[in-house]
């Protein structure tokens, strides 16, 4: 089964490597900032048909237009065809497709394929996390020693003075910041070793269900931004992290809920 949703993801990389007429098909989704291309369609639509063909009985929960067929399914694919679309659209090839299979409330299983590096990033509940093929482990170091990645949440702008306060007493902490544009991959490279911890204040489940597997099952903790679990519905903040710098991290955060006025401003 998992062999096949890898297929399936890896093949769809072939619309986002083949895109030929990017330019011409970008329209605003929320605002000028969220966009969209005709290739975020395609690719949903591509993963739709096959998995849904591959797993009939499953549910899907995607991107764009916000497909949102769940409702009393014990098994769902949550979709982001085109994660870091801006890049896609300024042809930065740092973009990624990420599908996630949430079993029984659980995440089961992530598959985050980067298409322009042919980087199969994946992941099954209690197997460990593997990057084409092979296992890939977090680093677990203090935040004094962490590569931070964040996601400026940019689409939630009451989110930026809270995004601004956590850089502003994390920076002084740690080695240097990275923001790639893909909170997936973002997530798969903390897995990976190539950064350390991830936070952003708001973002979709699609951005994050798959990658934060990954990274969980490559030996991080992830969850909301206050230590919450994460909620794969609408609306959340994201922490990635290892044993050594998530706890670090999380204490940051809730002094930083303690202020005045950031209250409500991390979701
Ligand atoms: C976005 C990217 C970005 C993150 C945003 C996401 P999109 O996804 O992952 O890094 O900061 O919160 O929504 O719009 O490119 O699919
Ligand atoms: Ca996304």
């Amino acid at each position: 089964m998992y062999e096949s949703i890898e297929m399936i993801v890896r093949s769809a990389g072939e619309i986002v490597r083949g895109a030929t007429h990017i330019d011409e098909s970008v329209q605003e989704k929320t605002s000028h900032c969220d966009l969209v291309t005709k290739y975020d369609g395609m690719v949903q639509e591509y993963l739709r048909k096959e998995l849904l063909t591959a797993f009939p009985e499953a549910g899907f929960y995607g991107e764009e237009e916000e497909v949102h067929d769940i409702a009393g399914k014990a098994a769902y694919f949550i979709v982001d065809p085109i994660d870091g679309t801006m890049n896609f659209v300024r042809h930065a090839k740092h973009s990624c497709i990420s599908v996630g299979l949430m079993q029984d409330g659980v995440m089961e299983y992530g598959a985050v394929y980067q298409p322009y590096t042919d980087e199969m990033f994946t992941a099954r509940r209690g197997h460990g996390a593997f990057l084409n093929g092979r296992p890939i482990r977090m680093r677990d170091v203090p935040l004094s020693e962490s590569i931070a990645m964040f996601g400026s949440a940019i689409y939630y702008r009451d989110t930026i003075p809270a995004t601004a306060r956590l850089m502003q007493e994390t920076l002084p902490l740690i080695l240097d910041f990275r923001r790639s544009g893909s909170a997936a991959l973002d997530i798969c490279y903390v897995a990976a070793g190539r950064a350390d911890v991830f936070f952003e204040a708001c973002i979709r489940p699609w951005d994050y269900a798959a990658a934060t597997l990954i990274a969980q099952e490559a030996g991080g903790i992830a969850s909301a931004l206050d230590g919450t679990p994460l909620r794969y519905i609408d609306r959340c903040s994201v922490a990635v992290g290892s044993p050594s710098n998530y706890p670090e991290l999380i204490t940051i955060v809730r002094r930083i809920l303690n202020e005045q006025d950031m209250k409500g401003r991390i979701k």
